[in-house]
């Protein structure tokens, strides 16, 4: 296919990036979309399916995709491929719960093996790092975020509705222990009625053990087990105590995605993750693909490109990806709109199927 076939977008979806966003890439553009935003980070998710039932994410009896509508680690591999060749950089595997898949290892290791890649990160609840950690780290990934939302057990029985806190506890001493050049960082989400007078001593828990915290609003997607409005707890409500406690001073620091920090006097970071109360779509350099091939350029809408028929009809698999890429790049939205008080869910997926 011809550039000029590829039509409106395709120009600025081509123009190059910065030196440092081009450095060791084949191809040596840098994708943009139609507001001129550059796209270096791919979420890529491995698995709807997970071993815990988290409320806020999927309901109890959650049904999960057949095997011949997701992606194969083969699939998934040629999607990272093909994303890195086009200028994406930094690629975070998630799921569901991305070390439930069998074989996952061999996918990050290839990963992360790509010339164009220059991080490898995983998101994960914890479960399985106890057994895989060590083969992770040896596998290339830089960085891991590992979710916790409360240290009592009980209460993080009820809220995983079938995980276990010692389990998960045992999985972040192990990814330490495996020791991942860019660390390891929590993730909570704010939840009402569970978490919000625990937000401190997570933060504590995170310090004591050299973790930074992101802490992140519930964000309504899919009909899962809670009442939005009454457990939705924000950044603005949160903000001041941790303030407080930890003495904390903005920070300028950006890992590139959607938080916003605020440093303590230790120096550990607590990020937040606000799609409500502060939006920052403006500076969205992402994309989601999920596990069934799925190519979503914007979380909080339902817009997307297929990239399955690319990887399994097409004779020139690679160049039927760049095309669906670039379309992508041109449905991107300017922003989201994420509604917890307008008469329900919006957006109709799981967040399992895109991996947050
Ligand atoms: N709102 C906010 N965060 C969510 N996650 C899953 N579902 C939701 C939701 N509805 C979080 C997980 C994990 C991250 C990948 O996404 O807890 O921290
Ligand atoms: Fe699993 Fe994460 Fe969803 Fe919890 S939030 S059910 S751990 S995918």
């Amino acid at each position: 296919m011809t550039v000029a076939a590829l039509g409106r977008g395709t120009q600025a979806a081509l123009e190059g990036g910065t030196k440092a966003e081009r450095a060791g890439q084949g191809a040596g553009a840098a994708l943009a979309d139609q507001w001129g935003r550059r796209i270096t980070y791919l979420r890529l998710s491995v698995t709807d399916r997970c071993d815990f039932r988290c409320q806020y994410c999927m309901p109890e009896k959650m049904r999960f995709l057949p095997k011949r509508e997701i992606m194969s680690l083969e699939e998934c591999l040629a999607v990272a491929r093909v994303f890195s060749e086009m200028g994406v950089g930094k690629i975070r595997i998630t799921g569901g719960e991305p070390l439930v898949r069998k074989n996952v290892v061999w996918l990050l290791a290839q990963i992360a093996r790509l010339p164009g890649v220059c991080e490898v990160a995983v998101t994960s609840n914890g479960s399985q790092l106890p057994r895989l950690a060590g083969e992770m780290a040896a596998a290339g990934v830089n960085r891991v975020n590992i979710s916790l939302d409360t240290l009592d057990a009980e209460k993080f029985a009820r809220l995983t509705r079938t995980g276990s806190l010692a389990k998960v506890l045992a999985g972040i001493d192990a990814a330490l222990a495996a020791g991942f050049p860019g660390g390891v960082k929590i993730n909570t989400v704010m939840v009402r009625g569970i978490n919000d007078g625990e937000l401190s001593h997570l933060a504590r828990f995170a310090f004591e053990r050299g973790m930074d915290i992101s802490f992140i609003e519930e964000m309504p997607m899919g009909e899962a087990g809670l009442d939005r409005g009454l457990t939705y707890y924000g950044a603005d409500e949160a903000l001041p105590e941790l303030r407080d406690v930890f003495a904390l001073r903005p920070s300028e620091y950006s890992s590139g995605g959607p938080a916003r920090y605020w440093q303590a006097e230790s120096g550990r970071k607590i990020g937040f993750i606000t799609p409500h109360s502060h939006n920052f779509c403006e500076s969205c350099n992402r994309v989601r693909v999920a596990v069934s091939g799925e190519l979503y350029p914007c979380l909080g809408q339902n817009g997307k490109v297929d990239l399955l028929p690319a990887l399994r009809e097409s004779e020139d698999a690679d160049s039927e990806l760049r095309a669906r890429i670039l379309e992508a790049m041109r449905i991107k939205p300017k922003g989201h709109e994420f509604d917890l008080h307008g008469g329900g869910v919006q957006v109709v997926r799981f967040m399992s199927a895109t991996g947050g």
